[in-house]
């Protein structure tokens, strides 16, 4: 990549306000119809932009050092408010959702189940996985990469928070009412108002909150009663004990189970279903990672050990989080008076750090909107260009986990197979709680290791 020469290319931060917007409904409509044009206007009007939400203000941030004070300053900005209230109510008061005063305590709660020497045991997990899912796959037939995806990485948290006790069936009812409960999410925490008119998309939802709430406490109970270390996450959490020797409660359990799963499920299912597609629209770079695939793993399987060798792989990863952060946008709620970019902001103030946005922004990147994985072998991003983790004490536990997964699946599935879009038109992205590249169905076809061609990988926009 070409690096700015100054070391800090970002003008100074400037508010403004977007304009337009319906009486009652302010951007809303915008927001939920057309997220991403409305997103990409933003910018034009400044680096932190206020927008109405229904009757709601929020200020969405997608300045590099904006974007960090907000992550860091925690006496400021917090993960409360309506919204957090929201997502609460779905996943619990886990590590991922409870308020700053709670963080450090639930941190070190979670923290040994990411302890790098548990790594090679979670990634057996993703490549046997991996292997499991390419396996039902035919050549010629159509699959829908984003769901393939979403079942690979749901097995995956499944397998390595709770190996044991689980049946096929069970685990496969788990998935499915995550799915229904990551779809209604995003417009209840955007459009609460859903929630109180009776309707089959309420009662869908809710029966799958019911039914995923009662999966995880059999599973928990079955562990209490079992007494057996699996050695896997749930194992850990259930011989936690805090400095008074305390255990975690049934209730504090299913939260961080359920934090574990919804965080780290669709995260890491959507950078590869977007990495699978981007590679498709580029053939240049797709044909730089199978001659490095084809090299490095001759035909064989990949495992971790593989990984340290597979640097262009790796980059493919991390331009996909560039384009498009699966955690696109991080709320905080103000907590006393503060600004940002000289706009006075009271307690209770919304605020949105929008990774889509900041990764995007030309200063940082050379034409942005290019994906080309080399432009990332040829130095540093500037300081808080890329924060697809977030930064700070809140950073993502499982950002060495997710990206290991997602480089291995990739790596395993680019080289034994050539996916080609059966819809030539790009995917429309679908801004839910994280952003995926929605349906894509794909034709299969096998490829022959060794037949890549080497290529330089600058082309068209994504
Ligand atoms: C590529 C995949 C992933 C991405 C892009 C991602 C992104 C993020 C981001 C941006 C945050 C910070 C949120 C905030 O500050 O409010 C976060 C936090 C978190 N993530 Fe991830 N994540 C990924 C994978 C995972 C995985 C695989 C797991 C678990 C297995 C996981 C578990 C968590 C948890 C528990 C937190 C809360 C951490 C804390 O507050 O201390 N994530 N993630």
């Amino acid at each position: 990549m070409t690096r700015p020469a100054d070391p800090s290319p970002v003008s100074p931060p400037r508010y403004g306000c977007a304009p337009g917007g319906w009486p009652l409904l302010g951007h809303l409509p915008r927001l939920v119809f057309r997220p991403l044009a409305f997103l990409d206007s933003l910018p034009g009007h400044g680096d932190v932009v206020r927008v109405r939400m229904g009757t709601r203000l929020v200020h969405v941030v997608s300045h590099p050092e904006l974007v960090r004070r907000v992550f860091t300053d925690r006496r400021s900005f917090d993960r409360s408010g309506v919204l957090y209230e929201k997502v609460r109510a779905l996943l619990g008061n886990g590590l991922a959702t409870c308020p700053n005063a709670e963080h450090r305590d639930q941190r070190r709660v979670l923290q040994p189940a990411f302890h790098p020497s548990l790594m090679d045991r979670y990634a057996a997990v993703m490549t046997a996985e991996t292997q499991a899912l390419t396996a039902r796959w035919r050549p010629g037939a159509v699959v829908d990469v984003t769901e393939e995806a979403f079942r690979l990485t749901t097995a995956v948290a499944v397998r390595t928070l709770f190996s044991a006790g689980i049946t096929p069936r069970a685990a496969e009812e788990l998935r499915e009412a995550l799915e229904v409960l990551l779809r209604g999410l995003y417009t209840r925490v955007v459009a609460p108002a859903v929630d109180r008119v009776p309707s089959p998309a309420r009662r869908r939802y809710r029966r799958a909150l019911a039914r995923w709430r009662t999966g995880v406490a059999a599973i928990v109970a079955a562990y209490r009663a079992a007494g057996v270390d699996h050695g896997d996450a749930l194992s850990l959490l259930l011989a936690f004990r805090d400095e008074r020797g305390r255990a975690l409660s049934d209730a504090e359990l299913g939260d961080q189970v359920a934090t574990l799963v919804l965080a780290g499920a669709e995260t890491t299912s959507s950078v590869v279903a977007w990495a699978l597609r981007l590679l498709a629209d580029h053939p240049g770079a797709a044909a730089r990672l199978h001659a490095e695939l084809d090299a490095v793993l001759a035909g064989g399987p990949v495992t971790r050990a593989d990984l340290p060798r597979l640097p262009y792989t790796a980059d493919v990863v991390r331009e996909a989080l560039r384009l498009y952060p699966p955690a696109w946008a991080i709320t905080r709620t103000t907590t006393r008076g503060t600004e940002l970019a000289g706009m006075p902001l009271p307690p209770g103030s919304i605020v949105i750090c929008c990774l889509y946005l900041l990764h995007r922004r030309r200063e940082l990147f050379p034409e942005p909107d290019l994906f080309d994985p080399g432009r990332w072998a040829a130095g540093e991003v500037p300081r808080d260009a890329w924060l697809p983790f977030g930064v700070g004490a809140g950073k993502c536990v499982g950002d060495a986990f997710g990206t290991a997964e997602a480089t291995l699946a990739i790596a395993a599935i680019a080289s034994r197979w050539h996916l080609t879009p059966v819809a030539p038109r790009p995917p429309r992205p679908v801004p839910r709680l994280v952003l995926s590249p929605g349906p894509q169905p794909m034709r299969l076809a096998e490829r022959t290791p060794g037949a890549a061609r080497s290529s330089n990988c600058k082309e068209q926009k994504p």
